[in-house]
């Protein structure tokens, strides 16, 4: 039975992997790459019954060889805090693995517009880890998502009667759902010679902000339309939540390239990869339709 390890297993995208595998792929086994392994069992809660727990850091090379040992296929979320440098490193470490025989990079990101420094430094990080991974002749898989759906959970984000973006009513961009993102690791996880040297930018269908509204106001019943904040009164609610300004830079900077229409498009992937359309907003939204509830 092949084994995977999925480093990033316990966060969002990652954790939703490792149930994707679980579910849809039950003939591979699952290995979990966490900093802290108790910590990390914490994280994975029930989960962790199903799945090996090991510790691996990509700032901490002594964790890997045993992390990779006996695995087949390695799935690398890039942290969020950035990564650059040491996952290049722990993905050519992955594939120099004997039994390694691919790497799969989901960067979090999807615009491939090196227009900022952001997105150069992030398209230099695929073609570096690409590099690292084909040195030792293995497979390598790039996950490019869009905006992530599940960022409409974020407290607050949704209110009673508005939900607040720094991006006009008529910017139109695409979103994902986390489990859609989890379905295509997944699947290349588990046949990864299929996918080798694929780029998946991965995208439901394409809305205009105040699409979006209608969508929230359908699935709630409540009448929500967009406040549309400027770039400087955005990053002063992200200050006052006590975010970091080098995140608030980086946050305003893709919010930048929505706006600028960067994300205005949708792709085939998640229907090339699984055979079926991905999750749309609307499906979505009926689906966390919970979340939306407002407490009086
Ligand atoms: N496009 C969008 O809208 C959007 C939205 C949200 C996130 N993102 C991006 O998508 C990616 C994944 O996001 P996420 O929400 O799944 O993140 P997350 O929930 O914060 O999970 C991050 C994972 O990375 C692991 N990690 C952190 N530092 C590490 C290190 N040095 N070495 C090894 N593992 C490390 C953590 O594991 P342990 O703590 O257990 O070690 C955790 O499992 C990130 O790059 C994020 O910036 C994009």
């Amino acid at each position: 039975m092949a084994t995977v390890l999925v480093i990033g297993g316990t966060g969002q995208v990652g954790s939703a992997t490792v149930r994707a595998l679980l579910k849809e792929h039950s003939s591979v086994k699952v290995r979990v790459g966490t900093r802290n392994a108790s910590d990390g069992k914490k994280k994975l809660g029930k989960l962790a019954d199903s799945v090996q727990v090991v510790q691996v850091s990509a700032d901490d090379e002594k964790t890997w060889p045993a992390a990779f040992h006996g695995v087949s296929a390695v799935m690398i979320v890039r942290p969020g805090d950035g990564g650059g440098n040491s996952v290049v490193r722990l993905a050519g470490a992955a594939a120099a693995t004997p039994s390694v025989q691919a790497v799969l990079l989901s960067t979090g990101f999807a615009t491939a517009d090196p227009s900022t420094p952001l997105m150069r430094s992030m398209l230099q990080l695929e073609q570096d880890a690409f590099r690292a991974v084909e040195r030792h002749g293995k497979a390598f898989t790039l996950l490019r998502p869009h905006f992530f759906m599940e960022n409409f959970l974020a407290p607050g984000f949704i209110g009673e009667k508005s939900f607040e973006l720094p991006l006009q009513p008529d910017v139109n961009f695409s979103h994902i759902a986390v489990a859609d993102i989890a379905s295509v690791a997944a699947a290349v996880l588990a046949a990864p010679a299929v996918h080798n040297r694929r780029t998946y930018t991965l995208t439901g269908p394409d809305l205009k902000v105040k699409e979006l509204g209608t969508v929230l106001s359908k699935v709630t019943g409540r009448k929500i339309s967009v406040e549309s904040l400027s770039d400087a009164e955005q990053r002063a609610r992200w200050a006052k939540v006590g975010m970091p300004a080098p995140a608030i830079d980086a946050f305003a900077s893709i919010y930048g390239q929505v706006a600028s229409g960067a994300l205005a498009y949708h792709t085939n992937a998640v229907r090339d990869v699984l055979g079926r359309d991905a999750t749309s907003f609307q499906q979505w939204a009926q689906d966390h339709a919970h979340a939306f509830s407002v407490k009086k």
